[in-house]
C-alpha cells in the first residue's frame, strides 16, 4: 500500500503540515491545546470557530486554512466526552481524511491527547482503519493518471504527547492490526467494485488461491468443479449455474491454527458473480448493480486474507465456503417450474429463477452440516430486496437459531460500526413455501416478509449448528454519498465484526 502511518512523540505538532485536531463539545470553551494552537494562528482559528458556529458535535468537521503555520487545520467534533467511543473516533478521522484529500493535501499530523481513553490498542486500530478506509479509491479504470495521484493522503503521523510515550508500542500494535483488517476490507471492496466481466467464478478461485498460497501454510484450499459438485449431489447450486457459459466453482477454504483448537466455525458467502435473474429476468434498473451479488463470498475472502496474515490471534478452526456461479438466462437455464434436488435430498420447485441465492446457499449449508459439522455457521448474503425495503440501505438483517450467539454478534457489530438489526425466523411463514409437487418451493408467494421467508428457506438446511444469516443486500454496496469510513461502491460491511467475533472465540 502506498499510504504510510506512524507515531511520533512530541508535545505539540510541528508546523508546516496539515493538522487533524480532535475536540470534545464540552471542552471547546476551556481547552489549553486549542488555546495554544489558536495563538499560533494569531487568533484566526478561534475566530473561524465562532464564525462557522462550530460546536464540536459528533459528525462536525471544519477545515481552517491557517497558512503559513499549518497548511490546513481540520477540527473534528467528537460530541460529549461521556458519550465517546472508538466508532466516533473512526468516523471523525475518516471525515477529516476525506477533507484533506479533497483539498489535495498529501500529509497530515494528528494531535493525540489522553482524553481519548485508556485503550490505546483500540485507538491505534481505529485510527489506522479510518485512515486506510477513507483513503480507498477504485479508479483503476479511469484514464487520468495525474488526477489519480492527488486522490489520497500519503502519510499520517500520530503525534503522541511525551507523557504517553510508554504507550507507543501498544498504539503501534493496534495500528498493525488495523492495517491488516483494512487490507481485508479493501479486498472486499475491490472484488465488489470489479465488473462481472472481470470477476467470475474463476477469478474468485484465483483470489482464494492467492490468499492460501500467501498464508505460510495457515490456509488450505479445495475447489470443486461442476463434475465434483454433481457427485456431491448439489442439484440446487448447479441448477443456478446451468444457464451460464462460466463454469461454477465451489470453493472451500480451511484455516487451522493448531492441534489444540476445538471450536469449529464455517463462514459461507453468497457468490453469485452476476445475477441477471435468469429466465425470471430482472428489469434493467434492478439488474444494473448485480455485479455485487458476490459480496458475501468476497467478505469471506476478506476475512481469510486477514487470517492469512497471521497478525490476528484467532484460535478456532475456520472453514470458508463460496458457492460461486453466475445466474444467467439461456437455452440451458433453469426454467420456472423446474424441480432440483439439493445435497441433503430435499427437492425444490424453482418458481422464480431470481430467488437463486437461497438455492446456492442451501447446498453450501448442507455441505457444511454433512461434511464439516461446525459449532457455528455465519452466512453472509445479498439475499433479498425485501430486506432493503424493511431496513433501508445502511442496515443488514440478522436471523439466527441461538439467542446468545445473536446477542454476541449484535454487540460486536454495534461497537465496530456494522449496522444490523435482528429480524424474526417466524415459523408460520414457512407454510408459504410448501410446494404442491416438491418438498419446498423457492419463493414465499406475495411480496410481504420476503427477507423472512428467504431466511426460513435457509433454515431448512441447517441441522445442528448454531447459525446466523446476515442479509447484506443493502449495506454491502453504497451508491449514495460517502459517509465517514464508508465510501462509494463496495463497503466491506461485516469483515471487522466477523474478525472481532472470531477473536473472542476459544
Ligand atoms: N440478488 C438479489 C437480491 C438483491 C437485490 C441484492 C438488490 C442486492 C440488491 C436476489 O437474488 C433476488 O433477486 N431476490 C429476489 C427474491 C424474490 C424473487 C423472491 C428479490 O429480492 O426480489
Ligand atoms: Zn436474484
Ligand atoms: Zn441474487
Amino acid at each position: 500500500m502506498a499510504e504510510q502511518i506512524d507515531v511520533k512523540i512530541g508535545n505539540f505538532p510541528g508546523e508546516g503540515e496539515s493538522l487533524i485536531f480532535l475536540l470534545f463539545a464540552d471542552s471547546l470553551k476551556k481547552n489549553r491545546y486549542l488555546d495554544l494552537l489558536d495563538s499560533k494562528t494569531k487568533g484566526y482559528l478561534k475566530k473561524q470557530i465562532v464564525k462557522t458556529k462550530f460546536l464540536a458535535k459528533e459528525d462536525e468537521c471544519l477545515g481552517v486554512v491557517a497558512t503559513p503555520m499549518y497548511d490546513e487545520i481540520i477540527l473534528v467534533g467528537l460530541g460529549k466526552v461521556k458519550d465517546f467511543n472508538h466508532l466516533k473516533l473512526k468516523n471523525g478521522i475518516a471525515s477529516a481524511v476525506r477533507k484533506l484529500v479533497s483539498a489535495k493535501h498529501k500529509t497530515a499530523q494528528l494531535f493525540y491527547f489522553s482524553a481519548l481513553g485508556k485503550n490505546f490498542f483500540a485507538t491505534g486500530k481505529n485510527i489506522s482503519l479510518a485512515y486506510r478506509l477513507a483513503n480507498y479509491r477504485f479508479d483503476k479504470y479511469k484514464g487520468d493518471e495525474e488526477k489519480k495521484k492527488t486522490r489520497s493522503l500519503e502519510k499520517l503521523t500520530i503525534n503522541l504527547q511525551a507523557k504517553d510515550a510508554a504507550k507507543k508500542p501498544t498504539i503501534e500494535k493496534g495500528m498493525a492490526v488495523g492495517e491488516k483488517i483494512a487490507e481485508g476490507i479493501c479486498l472486499v471492496r475491490d472484488l465488489v467494485n470489479e465488473p462481472a466481466s472481470h470477476v467470475g467464478p474463476e477469478e474468485m478461485v484465483k483470489k482464494a488461491k492467492e490468499i492460501a498460497s500467501g498464508s505460510k501454510g495457515r490456509i488450505e484450499i479445495k475447489v470443486l468443479d461442476e463434475k465434483n459438485c454433481r457427485e456431491f449431489g448439489m442439484g440446487a447450486f448447479l441448477g443456478v449455474a446451468q444457464g451460464s457459459e462460466k463454469e461454477a466453482k465451489f470453493i472451500i477454504l480451511h484455516y487451522k491454527p493448531g492441534a489444540k483448537t476445538k471450536t469449529k466455525v464455517c463462514l459461507i458467502g453468497k457468490t453469485i458473480t452476476f445475477d441477471s435473474g435468469g429466465l425470471s429476468l430482472k428489469p434493467a434498473d434492478y439488474m444494473m448493480d448485480m455485479k455485487i451479488d458476490m459480496a458475501g463470498g468476497a467478505t469471506v475472502l476478506g476475512v481469510f486474507k486477514i487470517l492469512a496474515s497471521g497478525h490476528i490471534d484467532v484460535d478456532c478452526e475456520i472453514y470458508g465456503i463460496l458457492p460461486a456461479c453466475e445466474n444467467m438466462p439461456s437455452g440451458k437455464a433453469l426454467r420456472p417450474g423446474d424441480i432440483v434436488t439439493a445435497l441433503n435430498g430435499k427437492t425444490i420447485e424453482v418458481l422464480n429463477t431470481d430467488a437463486e441465492g437461497r438455492l446456492a446457499l442451501s447446498d453450501a449449508l448442507s455441505y457444511a452440516e454433512k461434511y464439516l459439522e461446525p459449532d457455528y455457521i455465519i452466512d453472509l448474503a445479498t439475499l433479498t430486496g425485501a430486506c432493503m425495503v424493511a431496513l433501508g440501505k445502511d442496515i443488514s438483517g440478522m436471523f439466527g437459531n441461538d439467542d446468545k450467539f445473536l446477542d454476541e454478534l449484535e454487540g460486536i457489530a454495534k461497537k465496530e460500526g456494522d449496522e444490523l438489526w435482528k429480524l424474526p425466523l417466524y415459523k408460520p411463514y414457512l407454510k408459504k413455501m410448501k410446494s404442491d409437487v416438491a418438498d419446498l418451493k423457492n419463493i414465499g408467494g406475495g411480496r410481504f416478509g420476503g427477507a423472512i421467508t428467504a431466511a426460513l428457506f435457509l433454515a431448512e438446511f441447517v441441522k445442528k449448528s448454531k447459525w446466523i444469516h446476515l442479509d447484506i443486500a443493502g449495506p454491502s454496496y453504497n451508491d449514495e454519498s460517502e459517509k465517514g469510513f464508508i465510501g462509494k461502491g463496495g463497503t466491506g460491511w461485516g469483515v471487522v465484526t466477523v474478525i472481532e467475533w472470531l477473536k473472542k472465540l476459544v
